[in-house]
C-alpha cells in the first residue's frame, strides 16, 4: 500500500513524499499511486507517441520541446509535456496524436506496450551536482514544495536517496541495467551536459532516433531555437495558456520556474568546498561499476 513519508532534521528542513512497493514518489501523485501505475501499465500506447524519461531537472522540458519540434516538423513552441506521474490516464488516452508524454519515473513503469517497444523512449540524464541545485533552488520556487527548508537539509536527503524519485544514482543505474540488457531499439539515451557541448549533433540523431528526415537548415533552426535563451524567451513570449495556469497553480512566481541558469557547472556557486568533498566521495564510490560519467564543468 501506499505511504505518506515525512521526515525532519535537527535544522528544521522537512521533506514529504509517498512510498509504494519501495519507491518514493512526489506527493502530488494523486490517490493511493498503486491505482495510477496499474492503469498506466494497460495504457494503450500509439506508434507515434513519446516518452522522455528523466530524475528530475536532468533537462526533460528541453528534450521534451526539441522532440515536439522533430514530431511536428514545426519548430514552434508547444507548452509543457503531459506527465505519466500525474496526469489521469483518462486524460491522456484522450491527448490528439501526436502525444509527447514526460515521466520522472523509471523503465518498469511506462506503459507495458512501451516497455514491449511502441513507441519512442527518450532518457536524459544530468550530473547529479546542478541537479540537486536546480531541484533545490525549483522548490524554493513552489506554493506547497514537497521539500522545505536549507541547502544543506536538502543535500542531506538528497545523498541519503530519500529525495522524491528517490536516489539520483538508482536511477541511473536503473537505466544502465534496462541499457545493457534489452535488446529494445525504441530507447534513446542522452546526457545533458553533452547536448550543451554540441546541440546540433544531439538534434541531428534524435531526429533519426525518430525516424524523420529534415534538412540541414530546419535541424539547424530547431537548434537554434533550443539553445537555453532563444528557449526561455520564446517560452515567456509566447506562453501558452496551460503553462500560465500551471504557473499560479505550483508557483507565485512571473514565469516559469522550470527554466533558471541552463548551465553546467553552477553547482560551483552553491556546494561548499566541504559539501562538493563529501559528495564527489559518494559520486565515487557509487559510481566504480558506472558506464555512463558525467562532466561536471
Ligand atoms: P537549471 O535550474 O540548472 O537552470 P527539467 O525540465 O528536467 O525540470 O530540468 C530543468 C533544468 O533544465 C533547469 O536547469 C533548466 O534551466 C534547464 N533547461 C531547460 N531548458 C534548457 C535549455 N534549452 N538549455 C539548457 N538547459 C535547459
Amino acid at each position: 500500500m501506499c505511504e505518506w513519508v515525512e521526515e525532519s532534521d535537527p535544522d528544521g528542513s522537512t521533506l514529504k513524499t509517498k512510498k509504494y512497493d519501495g519507491k518514493l514518489y512526489t506527493s502530488i501523485i494523486p490517490g493511493n499511486i498503486k491505482d495510477h501505475l496499474e492503469r498506466l501499465d494497460t495504457m494503450d500506447v500509439r506508434d507515434d507517441d513519446i516518452f522522455i524519461m528523466s530524475y528530475p531537472k536532468s533537462g526533460t522540458h528541453w528534450v521534451f520541446t526539441i522532440a515536439s519540434m522533430l514530431r511536428s516538423g514545426k519548430s514552434t513552441y508547444i507548452g509543457s509535456p503531459h506527465f505519466l506521474d500525474y496526469n489521469d490516464v483518462d486524460v491522456l488516452d484522450k491527448l490528439p496524436s501526436p502525444r509527447l508524454f514526460a515521466s520522472h519515473m523509471t523503465f518498469d513503469r511506462l506503459p507495458r506496450q512501451a516497455r514491449e517497444g511502441k513507441g519512442k523512449v527518450f532518457v536524459v540524464s544530468r550530473n547529479p551536482k546542478d541537479v540537486a541545485v536546480s531541484l533545490y533552488i525549483f522548490f524554493t520556487k513552489l506554493n506547497a514544495p514537497d521539500f522545505t527548508g536549507t541547502w544543506e537539509g536538502f543535500l542531506r536527503f538528497y545523498t541519503k536517496g530519500t529525495m522524491l524519485y528517490g536516489s539520483w544514482f538508482d536511477t541511473l543505474f536503473d537505466w544502465e541495467k534496462i541499457k545493457a540488457s534489452s535488446s529494445q531499439d525504441n530507447i534513446m539515451y542522452l546526457v545533458y551536459e553533452d547536448m550543451k557541448e554540441d546541440l546540433l549533433s544531439n538534434v541531428t540523431k534524435m531526429a533519426s532516433f525518430l525516424e524523420v528526415s529534415y534538412d540541414k537548415a530546419f535541424l539547424e533552426e530547431v537548434t537554434d531555437r533550443c539553445t537555453f535563451k532563444i528557449m526561455v524567451k520564446t517560452i515567456m513570449d509566447e506562453i501558452k495558456p496551460q503553462d500560465q495556469e500551471y504557473i499560479h497553480k505550483m508557483s507565485d512566481e512571473k514565469k516559469l520556474p522550470i527554466y533558471r541558469k541552463g548551465e553546467v557547472g553552477d553547482w560551483k556557486n552553491h556546494f561548499t568546498v566541504a559539501q562538493s568533498e563529501a559528495f564527489d566521495k559518494i559520486y565515487e564510490e557509487q559510481m566504480r561499476n558506472a558506464k555512463c560519467k558525467f562532466r561536471f564543468v
